[in-house]
This record gives structure tokens, C-alpha cells and sequence, in this order.
């Protein structure tokens, strides 16, 4: 698959309009992902799904988006069932979550769906217009707006996301023998791909991030040893933070806390290519029809949350998560299914493979899902919330 021309054209020139002909590898992954005309966000448009590129749990199973309305529910009657009650999804890809969860709650929870105030940001203008098309029934309810158009302290209810963070820019590091350096993009001798070069820090951002989540580079790390820093994470927190009044930030993403994502053993960090369901760690190859990710830290995420006034809630497991909030007895129900029409037990045991998947322990079970929270009362804040009833596996 040779790259995309228009990428790879706007990755050229931005290269020779650069200092040295380099640039950081976050800004090279934030043109490849979103650049408005070549970037992978931009033309790959039925990318997430089962034809795609991967497959997230909205796409799998209903369940995930129902499972999720009934925890926000309980998250509207813990904030007193405000009115509007703002619910903001960020980065909403095709809009398959959105539809799951405005269907549920008008179908199960009416009193909640008639206050409701549901807002997406997405970065893609594709996706944007993919969304549009499949939330028409809601057009009512729903509205689209960038981060810029919410004002600060603007919202009372949740801002919460599925595979966000995993998608936005991160900065590669690697330890050389003069310490912590940063891995640059450039072209190649003879312009026809890019390469790796390395160079100093380009922000001191970079080195109290590490010392932030509790990295000391003199500890057991072998020379060589490259990784990942989450910068546009920590942006995004702050800005969700500003524009959260009271209320809740719920996070579901692959990852690890510091310590393991950090551990000297993970020698060449977590950055992974998806292309038609395989994966691989060469961010160069395939421009533009391939989707760039890291693991998420969610330590840099509680302690940045913490920094901007976020209280830690809860951290737990997809499969716990869907388990609290009732996938096991939605599995039971199944069970109960009595049919001799092999469309009716085809579909009953569909949807019981699509259940596994998301509680897979090896797969999106394996997820996490951060709970925090803004300006709740003690009271508020020290109620049991559902979804984190029952602890990680660790
Ligand atoms: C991996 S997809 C996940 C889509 C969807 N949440 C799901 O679970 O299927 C990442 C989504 O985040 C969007 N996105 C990435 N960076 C963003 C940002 N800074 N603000 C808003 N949306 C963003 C992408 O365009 C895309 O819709």
C-alpha cells in the first residue's frame, strides 16, 4: 500500500518549512491522523468496524452503550438531576455510542432523556458529517461544538469519551548515553519516506511529565530505551477541566498506570499501527490509510486531573465495569432464550459472542475506565457508584 500522496505532500512541506528539516513526532502523528485533507481521520472514514481498521465496543454490541446510559443516569441522579443535564461525548467516530446511548435513555429513562443537553466534539469535519447523517432522529437534542465554543465552568453532567486518548499526539523519547532525548521526524536521503531522528527536548514539559509520574531514569533503564509522553493528554484534561461546572469526567481507554507502562522491561514503549485488523510498530509506513495509538497513562491523567481539580472516583475494568452495571444478567437472559427458529438462536448467540468480547480479559475487558470528578459535595463524592463496585483484577 503506497502512502497517501496528499499526506505524504503535506508532510513534505511542513518538513521543509521546519528548523533542520525535523519535526516532533507528536506533530507528525497529529497530520497523519487529522490533517483536514490527507490525515487518516479524514479519508478513512469507515476505518472503526468490522470491515476496518479495528473494532471498538460500540461497534460490537448495543449492550456497551446502554450499559454505559444507565451509569450516567445514576451519575444525573447523584448531581441532584440538574436541568439541562449536559452530557458531552468527545471523539464520537461514526456516532454509534451516541445513538445507543440517546435511544436507551428515551426508551428507559425518560425523565433524564427530557432534560437532556447532548454535545459532541470531534475533531475529524468527516466523522463530524458521518455523526450528523446517523443522529438525524436526534437532530433535536444533539449539537456539535468545538472546544473554543464552550465556555469556561459551562457545563453540569458528564464529559466522557471511548478511545479517545489513545488517539491524540504523543511525543517519543529515547535514553541515550547524554540522557533523555526526543525522537524527531524527517525525510529520508532521498525524500521518499521519513525516518527517525534523534535530538534534545523540545519542551521541558517533556522532563516533568516523566518526574510527574514517577520516572527515574537512573533506575534500571537500558540505554536505548524509548517510550512515550502524553502531552496532548494532559492539554485535554485541562481544558475539559475549565469547561466542567460540577460533574463528571469518565474516561474508557486502553493503558496502564505509570508504573507498568513505565517498567524497564517495555523497552520500545506502546506506539501501535492498525491496518485491516493487523498491527505492527512502523508509524511511516502506510501514511494516511493507517491509524497511529499509545496506551494510555492513566497515572497522568489522575495527576493532572488532580493538578486541575479533579477527584479521583474510581478506576476499574471494562469487564468489571459492564459486570456492575448488569452484562452479567443480560447474559443470563440469553440463556433463557426458548426458540426453534435458527434466526432467533443465531442471533441470541451472536449477541452472547459480542457480550464476551467486550468482557474479554485478553481484549476490552481489559480496558480501563477512569471516573473523576469536579465540585462535588463530600456527600456526592463518597457515594458508591455502580460501574466501580466491583474492583480491578489488578
Ligand atoms: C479511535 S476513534 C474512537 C471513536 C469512538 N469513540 C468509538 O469508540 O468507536 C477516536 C475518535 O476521536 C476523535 N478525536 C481525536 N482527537 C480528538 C480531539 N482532540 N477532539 C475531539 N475528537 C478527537 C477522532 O476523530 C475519532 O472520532
Amino acid at each position: 500500500m503506497p502512502h497517501n500522496p496528499v499526506l505524504f505532500d503535506v508532510l513534505k512541506d511542513r518538513l521543509r518549512q521546519a528548523p533542520q528539516g525535523k519535526i516532533t513526532f507528536a506533530e507528525f502523528m497529529d497530520l497523519a491522523l487529522y490533517d483536514p485533507v490527507g490525515g487518516y481521520y479524514a479519508t478513512q472514514v469507515a476505518a472503526v468496524g468490522p470491515q476496518g481498521d479495528f473494532v471498538t465496543s460500540p461497534h460490537l454490541s448495543r449492550d456497551f452503550g446502554e450499559l454505559l446510559t444507565v451509569q450516567l443516569v445514576e451519575l444525573w441522579h447523584y448531581l441532584g438531576q440538574p436541568e439541562p443535564f449536559t452530557l458531552v461525548e468527545m471523539g464520537a467516530g461514526q456516532g454509534i455510542m451516541a445513538d445507543d446511548v440517546l435511544a436507551y435513555l428515551q426508551s428507559q429513562f425518560q425523565d433524564c432523556f427530557a432534560v437532556l443537553d447532548y454535545k459532541i466534539v470531534e475533531k475529524s469535519p468527516v466523522l463530524r458529517h458521518i455523526q450528523r447523517k446517523r443522529l438525524e432522529p436526534w437532530a433535536n437534542r444533539v449539537t456539535w461544538c468545538d472546544w473554543a465554543d464552550l465556555a469556561a465552568d459551562s457545563v453540569t453532567g458528564c464529559c466522557f469519551s471511548n478511545e479517545l486518548v489513545d488517539a491524540l499526539p504523543v511525543h517519543q523519547v529515547i535514553l541515550t548515553e547524554t540522557g533523555l532525548q526526543e525522537i524527531y521526524v524527517t525525510l529520508d536521503e532521498d525524500s521518499s519516506t521519513l525516518k527517525d531522528v534523534i535530538g534534545p527536548l523540545s519542551t521541558p514539559r517533556l522532563g516533568e511529565y516523566f518526574e510527574r509520574v514517577g520516572v527515574d531514569w537512573a533506575k534500571g533503564y537500558p540505554l536505548g530505551y524509548r517510550t512515550e509522553a502524553h502531552l496532548a493528554a494532559l492539554d485535554w484534561i485541562a481544558t475539559v477541566t475549565d469547561v466542567l461546572h460540577r460533574g463528571y469526567l469518565l474516561t474508557i481507554d486502553y493503558g496502564y498506570p505509570a508504573e507498568r507502562y513505565y517498567n524497564p522491561h517495555r523497552t520500545q514503549g506502546t506506539l501501535q499501527c492498525y491496518y485491516q485488523h493487523a498491527h505492527h510498530n512502523d508509524p511511516y509506513r502506510y501514511l494516511g490509510h493507517q491509524d497511529i495509538t499509545a496506551h494510555v497513562n492513566f497515572t497522568a491523567l489522575e495527576r493532572q486531573g488532580e493538578q486541575c481539580g479533579l477527584t479521583i472516583l474510581g478506576l476499574t475494568q471494562q469487564a468489571m465495569f459492564l459486570m456492575a452495571l448488569g452484562l452479567g444478567d443480560r447474559l443470563m437472559d440469553l440463556a433463557k432464550i426458548q426458540s426453534t427458529d435458527p434466526a432467533i438462536v443465531n442471533q441470541a448467540i451472536q449477541r452472547r459472542d459480542q457480550i464476551h468480547q467486550l468482557m474479554n480479559p485478553m481484549g476490552l475487558g481489559n480496558f480501563w475506565v477512569l471516573l473523576q470528578g469536579k465540585n462535588l459535595t463530600p456527600e456526592i463524592a463518597t457515594q458508591p457508584i455502580c460501574g466501580f463496585t466491583i474492583p480491578p483484577l489488578g
